[in-house]
C-alpha cells in the first residue's frame, strides 16, 4: 500500500541530494543508498493519508524528515566514534570526521530549503523546534556521559529530545498538512512521542541484546562510550554490590573488556525484560492515541508499527 508512496519519497530524496560538489554527492549518496528503515517518512505519509491529505507536499516533507534524520546520524557517528552503520562502514570511518560533519551540515540545510518550499509557517515552526530539541538532546547526552548516577528521568529526557522529538514532528506534520483540528494534531504528536521513546528504548536494549549482523551497527558501542542507558541503570538498581561496582566502573571508564559479563548481569537481573516492558508500555500509549483517526488501512499500519517497534531485532 505504501510502496508506491515510498518510491515517490525516494525520488524526492535522490533529486534533492544532488550537489555539484563531488565530495558531497559521494558521501550523501553513500549513506542514503545504504537504506535504513525509513520510519520517519512513513509517519508523515501514514498520518497525512489517514487524515485524507494526498497532495505532493507530503513527499517533500517525508524526504525532509529523512534528511534531518540522516544529518543527525552523520553527526552522531562522529560523536559516538562509531564504525558501522546500516551494514556499512560509517562515513566518518571511510571519509573522516571533518567530511562527515560538513556533509551532515549540507544535508541539514538542504532539509531547511525543502521545508521552506512547502510554504507553510507551521511546518517551519515544527521542524525548527524539532531540530533544536534534537541538538539539545545530543548535548544533554554528552553531559551525561560516564555518569553512573544518572536518574531514569534524566535518561528519559535525553531520549525524548534526541529521538522522540523527530518522530513527534513527523506525525504532527501529517496532521498539519491535513488541516486537522488542534485536538487531532495533539494526539498524532503524542503517538510520535511515545513511539519514538519506545523505539529508542529498544535501540538501547539492542546494544546489549542484539546482533551486529542484524542491526548493521556494532553492539557494545554504548558501553564503550560510557553511555548510561536504561539496561545498565536498571541492572545497577537490581544487581548485588559486586555487579553494581562492575557496571559503575564500566560506565565511568567506557570499559568494554568485560562486556560479556555485563551482558550476563543485564540479562540475569531482568534489566533487559524491564527495558522491553518500558518500551511496550510506550508503544501501547502510542497505539491508544490512534483512536482519533478514522478506521483505515493507514491507521492499521500505524498500529502495526507500535507492535513492530517493540519486537524488532534490526
Ligand atoms: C537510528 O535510527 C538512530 C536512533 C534514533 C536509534 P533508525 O534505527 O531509524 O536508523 P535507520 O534509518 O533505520 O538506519
Ligand atoms: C540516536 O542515538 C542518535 C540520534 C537520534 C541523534 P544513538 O547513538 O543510540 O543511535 P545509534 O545507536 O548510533 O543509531
Ligand atoms: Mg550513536
Ligand atoms: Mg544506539
Amino acid at each position: 500500500m505504501m510502496a508506491g508512496d515510498m518510491r515517490q519519497v525516494d525520488a524526492v530524496i535522490q533529486r534533492r541530494l544532488a550537489s555539484d560538489v563531488a565530495m558531497i554527492d559521494k558521501i550523501a549518496h553513500y549513506i542514503i543508498s545504504a537504506g535504513g528503515k525509513r520510519i520517519r517518512p512513513m509517519l508523515v505519509l501514514l498520518f497525512s493519508s489517514a487524515l485524507g491529505f494526498n497532495g505532493p507536499e507530503r513527499f517533500e516533507l517525508a524526504a525532509t524528515v529523512e534528511f534531518i534524520h540522516t544529518a543527525t546520524l552523520l553527526h552522531d557517528d562522529v560523536v559516538d566514534e562509531s564504525a558501522l552503520r546500516r551494514g556499512r562502514q560509517t562515513a566518518n570511518a571511510l571519509f573522516g570526521n571533518a567530511a562527515s560533519v560538513l556533509v551532515g551540515d549540507f544535508v541539514y540545510s538542504r532539509a531547511f530549503q525543502m521545508m521552506v518550499s512547502v510554504n507553510r509557517m507551521r511546518v517551519l515552526e515544527i521542524l525548527a523546534d524539532a531540530t533544536n530539541v534534537i541538538a539539545e538532546g545530543e548535548v544533554l547526552q554528552l553531559m551525561n556521559m560516564h555518569d553512573p548516577d544518572l536518574s531514569v528521568d534524566d535518561y528519559l529526557r535525553v531520549i525524548r529530545f534526541k529521538t522522540a522529538k523527530l518522530f513527534e514532528a513527523s506525525a504532527r506534520l501529517g496532521a498539519v498538512l491535513s488541516d486537522a483540528s488542534a485536538e487531532v494534531e495533539a494526539s498524532c504528536a503524542a503517538y510520535g512521542r511515545a513511539l519514538g521513546t519506545s523505539f529508542q528504548l529498544i535501540d538501547d536494549l539492542l546494544d546489549y541484546e542484539g546482533a551486529t549482523t542484524e542491526l548493521g551497527k556494532n553492539v557494545g558501542d554504548d558501553l564503550r562510550e560510557g553511555k548510561p542507558t536504561l539496561p545498565l541503570l536498571l541492572a545497577m538498581e537490581r544487581g548485588n554490590s559486586a555487579e553494581r561496582d562492575l557496571i559503575r566502573h564500566a560506565i565511568e571508564h567506557g570499559e568494554v573488556a568485560r562486556l560479556s559479563e555485563i551482558v550476563d548481569i543485564v540479562r540475569r537481573t531482568g534489566a533487559i525484560t524491564a527495558t522491553r516492558d518500558a518500551a511496550r508500555a510506550e508503544a501501547e500509549k502510542a497505539a491508544n492515541c490512534l483512536a482519533v483517526l478514522p478506521v483505515s488501512a493507514y491507521r492499521e499500519a500505524l498500529l502495526e508499527l507500535c507492535v513492530r517497534s517493540v519486537e524488532r531485532s534490526s
